[in-house]
């Protein structure tokens, strides 16, 4: 069941220019996104989902697409996904020349419907060409489903209705599952049960990725459980920012720098600099003119080996810190 002691390795899946600038009333322009992206590349993250080919009357802060992609960083061993919900936007993704696509429906329908006008069932017959398509172009893909531990239309979601919806999308063609917890409201014990019945079902554990919104604090304590379980893909935002327009009262993601922090703390490796994703967080941050929210943000890292601070933001030191 677990992946083995031996397996140190986390990959951290940045959404930050993705769902971290969706849902937020400030415009980002061009430029400070791409130098948003510039700097969580420096920090040494490998794959970034970089923005989305939906409507840009569902969502403006992302209108920007088809230039954005055009002028990301192209060295090697990067990848941009960019998320797609039907044949408008696979023909977007592909004048645009990425070479990663995420398409995302829900564990209810209602969910699916405000958010991309689709129930489950129109979804999936949606995505099955749009991913084929994709495989011929030799595209990774990744497939959402949100709401897997709770729908803010319809309330409590039975984790086997998510893990249904998980085997159907594997189905069609994709490389990994990623559960959404959408309005954050999932604790660590349903990870251990989402997990344990996806993996009965036939998913292996390197192919789910998991999603956890910080709404009610249970982010990180959700991330233990899944590494305990095996798992060793995790979605995270730099600075914390993120939610869904379709999800009344969705707050950020779980904040890369809270998730690296914890990492570095319990020997996991995953690449990633605090340093750098703290330099990334406090640009974003001041892009939107908003406080950091993430609690390292705020407090700056601290190394478990020499037990001194790090990361702090310039100019604070331990004094102002208690004061
Ligand atoms: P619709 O209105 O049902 O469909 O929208 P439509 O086909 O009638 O199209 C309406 C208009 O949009 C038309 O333009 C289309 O051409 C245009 P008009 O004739 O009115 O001028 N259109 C497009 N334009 C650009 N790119 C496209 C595209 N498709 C149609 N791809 C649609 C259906 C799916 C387009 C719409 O509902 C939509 O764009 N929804 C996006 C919703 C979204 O991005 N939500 C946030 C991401 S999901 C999320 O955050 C959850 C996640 O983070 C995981 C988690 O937290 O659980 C992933
Ligand atoms: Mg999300």
């Amino acid at each position: 069941m677990s992946s083995g002691p031996d397996d140190r390795h986390v990959r951290i899946y940045e959404v930050g220019p993705r769902d971290g600038l969706q849902n937020e009333a400030v415009p980002i322009p061009i430029d400070a996104k791409l130098r948003f992206i510039e700097l969580l590349v420096d920090a040494g993250l490998r794959e970034i989902e970089a923005t989305s080919f939906v409507s840009p009357k569902a969502i403006p802060q992302l209108a920007d697409a088809d230039d954005l992609v055009a002028r990301l960083p192209s060295e090697r061993g990067l990848r941009f996904p960019v998320l797609v919900p039907n044949e408008r936007g696979l023909a977007r993704a592909e004048a645009a020349g990425v070479d990663a696509i995420a398409v995302f429906t829900a564990a209810t329908d209602a969910f699916t419907e405000h958010n991309i006008g689709m129930t489950i069932d129109e979804s999936i017959a949606a995505f099955a060409p749009v991913l084929a398509r994709a495989d011929e172009l030799g595209w990774w893909r990744r497939a959402y489903v949100s709401t897997a531990f709770g729908c803010p239309y319809t309330g409590r979601v039975d984790p086997r209705a998510a893990v249904e919806v998980a085997v159907r999308l594997m189905s069609i063609g994709v490389d990994e599952v990623c559960f959404g917890d959408t309005i954050g409201v999932g604790v660590p014990d349903q990870v251990t049960t989402l997990v344990g019945l996806a993996s009965d079902a036939g998913i292996s554990l390197e192919r789910q990725a998991y999603h956890f919104h910080d709404t009610r604090g249970t982010a990180l304590a959700n991330v233990v459980s899944g590494l305990a379980a095996g798992i060793r893909t995790f979605d995270s935002s730099t600075g914390g920012t993120g939610g869904c327009p379709y999800a009344p009262g969705a707050a950020g993601n779980l904040a890369t720098e809270d998730l690296v922090y914890l990492l570095d703390a319990s020997g996991f490796d995953h690449g990633v600099s605090l340093e750098g994703i703290l330099t990334a967080a406090r640009f974003i941050a001041d892009a939107l003119g908003k406080p950091l929210a993430s609690k390292v943000g705020q407090a700056g890292g601290w190394d478990q080996r020499t037990g001194q601070a790090t990361g702090r933001p310039p100019g604070s030191d331990a004094s102002s810190l208690l004061r």
